[in-house]
Parts: structure tokens; C-alpha cells; sequence
């Protein structure tokens, strides 16, 4: 396992991914029913900007760093679309201090704590014995949350259906293995067969290997119903050109994500668009149900 999400933390990707998923949180949390949020591959819950892991790449500055000026401030969307980003901006705000340069991203776990109730039950499980154990620190004795070092594929298995009826369930790995693809496509079907009517969303990055075709052609094949494929590509992707842009496969999203995201994709793109060949890219792979 080389993979650390520290390199990567507040690129173009986890952009999508948070705002998607914090949008899945707070249609779930509309109502008074408790759920339960399954993050498979949680990471660490908080990364440092200025850190020497993420100077080497500088990824975030071409990601959540659009979204700030260098002194900090907002650099604001249009009003509907800025709308539906706020919650997003504010568990950034919850982790920086306020008129000063961006210096941390929360991961998904510290997305998630911000939306979470007192009845809500948190899950994030975390190979990296490392990552792991910042995770643990990051969380604390917050009792709504467990923590776990499992390995994701036997973690959901174990974990669903949850009690509660409802969940969403994030299953987002580091595509560093060669069957990773597969295995997280398993991920979701074994997921969805112990709990089908959770809401549950595929992270997959865009790097022009045809992995991303490959990842479409096997969920198309587990004929789930209402799935839904939202895609950014920041650049055209080519082989070994890096990561040109990533999507989400969004299995029972709770209904006006479609509609929220018909309106923030084009946004977002451009936003984060670097060169050519960036575009935006929603549908429905199966029935809206
Ligand atoms: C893309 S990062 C997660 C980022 C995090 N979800 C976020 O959005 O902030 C993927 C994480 O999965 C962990 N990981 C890799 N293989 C795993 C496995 N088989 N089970 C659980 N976690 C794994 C990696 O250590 C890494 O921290």
C-alpha cells in the first residue's frame, strides 16, 4: 500500500466527490430518522496544505485552491450554485482560521462529523495502520463514530444492512491495484445485495487507461437501478497523462442530487478546467426509478 490521500488532498476530485457526498448527507438528514454513514476508505479526516507531502504535488491549489484567494476569501460561484456548495464551504471555514491563506482540507470523515446528529452513527474504516491512526486521534471519543482498519471489501459486508434502514455508503479506494476496479465494483455489488435501498456513491478517477470505460461497463452490468454516473474532466485524458478528471457512480441518490448536480457541473468545470478537452458529463446509466 503506497497510496496516501495526503499527496491528493483538495485536488479537482475530492472537490466533486465532497460536494456530491455532503449533498447525499443532507438530503438524508431531512429526516428525523437516524442513518448511518459508511466510509470505507475514510483516509485521515484532516490534511495540512503547507505539509511537506502536499508541497510535493501541489494538487490542491489546482482543486480547492480555485475556490479561495490567496488571502483566503471566497471566491464565490454564482448564487444558485454557491448555494449548494455552502455546506461545503463551511466545514472548509471550521478548519481554517478565518482572513488567513487556506491551510488545511478535511477529509470525507471530517465532511461527514459536520453534518451528522446526535443519532446518526459514522463508520470509517482505514487500512493504513499510519492513516489509521491519525484518524483514530482526528476522531476522538466521539461516540457516534467507530473506527476500523479492515480491509473495505469485508467491512461492507460485515456493516450492512445497518440497523437504522438508512445509510449512505462511500466506497472511494485508491485504484493503485490492478484488480482494484473490479473489486470496488464488487464493493458496490455486495453492498447493494445486503442493503438495497441505501444510497451509495463509487469514487473512480479519469486517467485515459480505460479504467474509467471499464469501471461504466461493469456497473452498467450489475443492471442496478437508478444509477447515476456524474463525471468532471479537467483536461483531455490521455495514457500515463495523470489524473484528467474523476466521477462518482451513484447508486439511490437521494432524488434532487440529479437535479443539483445538473446545475453545479457546469460550475465546476468551469472552475477547475485546465486545458483543453475538460468537460462535464451527467446520466442516468439505469432508470431513475
Ligand atoms: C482516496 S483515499 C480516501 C480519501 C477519503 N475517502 C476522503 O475523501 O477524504 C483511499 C484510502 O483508502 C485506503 N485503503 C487502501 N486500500 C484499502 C482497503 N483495502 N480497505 C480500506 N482502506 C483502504 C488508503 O490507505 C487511503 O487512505
Amino acid at each position: 500500500m503506497n497510496y496516501r490521500h495526503v499527496y491528493h488532498a483538495g485536488n479537482h476530485a475530492d472537490v466533486l466527490k465532497h460536494i456530491v457526498m455532503l449533498r447525499a448527507l443532507l438530503h438524508l438528514r431531512k429526516k428525523d430518522k437516524p442513518f448511518l454513514f459508511l466510509d470505507a476508505h475514510a483516509g485521515t479526516g484532516l490534511y495540512a496544505l503547507w505539509g511537506d507531502e502536499a508541497l510535493k504535488t501541489l494538487e490542491w491549489q489546482d482543486g480547492v485552491g480555485r475556490f479561495y484567494d490567496p488571502s483566503g476569501h471566497a471566491v464565490l460561484l454564482e448564487p444558485d450554485c454557491e448555494v449548494l456548495i455552502e455546506p461545503w464551504r463551511q466545514a472548509i471555514a471550521s478548519v481554517n482560521a478565518a482572513g488567513q491563506p487556506l491551510s488545511h482540507y478535511p477529509g470525507s470523515p471530517g465532511f461527514a462529523l459536520r453534518i451528522l446528529r446526535r443519532s446518526d452513527r459514522l463508520l470509517l474504516n482505514e487500512l493504513h495502520p499510519e492513516d489509521h491512526g491519525k484518524l483514530a486521534g482526528f476522531i476522538g471519543g466521539d461516540k457516534r463514530v467507530t473506527v476500523s482498519d479492515g480491509d473495505a471489501a469485508v467491512v461492507v459486508k460485515a456493516h450492512l444492512p445497518p440497523p437504522e434502514r438508512r445509510g449512505f455508503i462511500l466506497i472511494d479506494p485508491p485504484y493503485e491495484r490492478e484488480d482494484e476496479a473490479r473489486r470496488a465494483v464488487r464493493m458496490l455489488r455486495d453492498g447493494h445485495r445486503r442493503f438495497a435501498t441505501g444510497a451509495y456513491a463509487l469514487w473512480y478517477p479519469v486517467t485515459g487507461d480505460g479504467l474509467s470505460d471499464l469501471i461504466a461497463q461493469e456497473v452498467l452490468a450489475l443492471a442496478l437501478p437508478k444509477t447515476l454516473k456524474a463525471e468532471l474532466l479537467v483536461r483531455r485524458a490521455v495514457k500515463d497523462g495523470g489524473l484528467a478528471g474523476s466521477g462518482l457512480i451513484l447508486v439511490n441518490p437521494p432524488w434532487p442530487i440529479a437535479d443539483e448536480l445538473a446545475v453545479l457541473g457546469p460550475a465546476l468545470l468551469e472552475r477547475l478546467r485546465q486545458t483543453e478537452g475538460a468537460q462535464w458529463s451527467l446520466n442516468w446509466l439505469t432508470d431513475q426509478g
